[in-house]
């Protein structure tokens, strides 16, 4: 019988000690060192032939770093007999599984076939931006939902009267239907247009009267905080009080934090796909409900 090890990646040490945690099985014995130049290595204290491996690793900013660390990882455990399943909390580039202009890198495609060339077999993830974009791989994929906790967190730890579940965008729609339905509250849908160029967007809410209601955002990553500071614009001019941003990845770029706080937000919720300030739902518990059903262990 195969013998399986969890290698938390020093992007996801927690998230992958955790998992290893609840999935009974051992971590693997492998460290990196970083140069002073930002290269890094990679040293395995185990034979790794004929293990199996779970390679936690997420992919939040920056992106090409925490990817180049899976592919060092993947590509040597794979040559010294290793099988590698990535378990990846956040799929960095997801947000561009397609071209929207002629002549666009479609960089989540190129993602998948490195994935494939340093051996990884199959590709486990959390809420990926757009269920499109598992298409460009040709391994098994798999897209885990976080909504149930993230839902079950807000409704138990934070106080809201009467409140609107709100999807910033079409894309967050199912996202916000699903937590709307572990909440028990109704949900509104925004329209969100992006200009393709500049990036800018402009967020409608149509005719909304939420006087002395709360409101809670929903959607699977806040970035810039762009999205959540428009949308919370609208709910503050449709009369809402208290206003709550959830998502699954808080990768909070640059003041995005202080951003958000400053455009009227009262609390940012996250999951720890993503380590950060807000990181406060754990989602190791559907990935390794996930993971035991492909009879790991
Ligand atoms: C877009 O479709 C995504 O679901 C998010 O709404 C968006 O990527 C968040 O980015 P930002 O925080 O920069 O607006």
């Amino acid at each position: 019988m195969a013998k399986w090890r969890v290698m938390a990646g020093p992007s996801s040490q927690e998230f992958g000690e955790k998992l290893a945690e609840r999935l009974g099985m051992p971590l693997l014995a492998a460290s990196m060192k970083e140069f002073p130049d930002k290269e890094v290595k990679f040293t395995f204290g185990e034979q790794l032939a004929s293990l199996e491996v779970l390679l936690v690793q997420s992919t939040y900013p920056p992106a090409d770093r925490t990817y180049m660390q899976l592919f060092l990882a993947s590509d040597y455990m794979t040559h010294e007999g290793a099988k590698v399943h990535a378990v990846i909390p956040y799929l960095g580039y997801s947000r561009q599984g397609k071209a929207f202009l002629p002549g666009e890198t479609v960089t989540l495609g190129i993602i998948a076939r490195i994935l494939r060339s340093v051996g990884v077999t199959r590709v486990t993830t959390v809420d990926i931006h757009s269920s499109e974009g598992m298409t460009l791989f040709s391994m098994p994929i798999y897209s885990v939902s976080a909504i149930s906790p993230l839902a079950e967190y807000v409704k138990a730890n934070v106080q809201l009267n009467d409140p609107v579940l709100v999807a910033p965008d079409a894309g967050a729609v199912p996202r916000t239907e699903a937590f709307a339905a572990s909440y028990g509250a109704e949900f509104v849908k925004f329209a969100k247009k992006r200009d393709k160029v500049t990036g800018e967007i402009d967020v409608e809410a149509g005719d909304l009267q939420l006087k002395g209601r709360d409101a809670v955002i929903v959607d699977d990553m806040i970035s810039t905080g762009g999205t959540v500071a428009a949308a919370t614009n609208l709910l503050r001019k449709a009369g809402a009080e208290k206003i709550v941003a959830a998502c699954v990845h808080p990768l909070l770029v640059g003041d995005c934090y202080e951003k958000l706080i400053e455009a009227g937000v009262d609390e940012i919720v996250g999951t720890n796909t993503v380590p950060s300030r807000v990181s406060k739902v754990d989602a190791t518990e559907p990935v390794a409900r996930y993971l035991r059903t492909l009879a790991l262990g």
